[in-house]
């Protein structure tokens, strides 16, 4: 009885590790947002601080407002907050190219692939600040 139990548990063991290794858990294989970036500016303070300086003059105007609900999504939290679905890749392929038949124009010709960047680093920098503050503390004013 026993070395049944034993061999039933080895062979369960062994299906585990197999599962755990082959590739087959999303957890390893879903694309992050923030993970393996392929933004230059990555974690760049400087850059988050001139992303945020273009994202006034560029996008404030509809994605404002830190919680008042503007006229267009919300770019901090849920897929698009830290390890969220969304990548940065994505990201920067929305801004360059808008949402079509939407309001959401692309910036592909106004602004510079490097400035495009700097937002998409403010952006992510800006969901980690938000999700940082703990939502007892959260108010409109401080968090979108
Ligand atoms: C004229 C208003 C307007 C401006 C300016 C604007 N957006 Fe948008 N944006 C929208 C709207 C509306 C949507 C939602 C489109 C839809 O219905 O799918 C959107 C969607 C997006 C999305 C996808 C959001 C999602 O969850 O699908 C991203 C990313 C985005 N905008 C980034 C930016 C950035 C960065 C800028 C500035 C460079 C910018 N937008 C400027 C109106 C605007």
């Amino acid at each position: 009885m026993y070395s049944r139990l034993n061999r039933l548990f080895m062979i369960a063991l062994a299906g585990f590790l197999w599962i755990s290794t082959s590739g087959f858990s999303p957890l390893v294989n879903a694309e992050q947002g923030g993970a393996k970036s392929s933004n230059p500016f990555y974690e760049n303070r400087k850059a988050a601080e001139t992303g945020e300086e273009l994202f006034g003059r560029n996008c404030q105007q509809c994605h404002n407002s830190r919680g008042k609900g503007g006229k267009a999504p919300q770019l901090v939290r849920g897929s698009w907050g830290p390890g969220g679905a969304n990548s940065d890749t994505y990201m920067y392929q929305i801004i360059t190219s808008g949402v079509p038949g939407k309001i959401m124009g692309g910036f592909g010709s106004s602004l510079s692939q490097e400035e495009i960047w700097q937002i998409v680093t403010f952006l992510r920098a800006e969901g980690k600040r938000v999700k940082a503050v703990p939502a007892s503390d959260s108010d409109d004013e401080q968090i979108w």
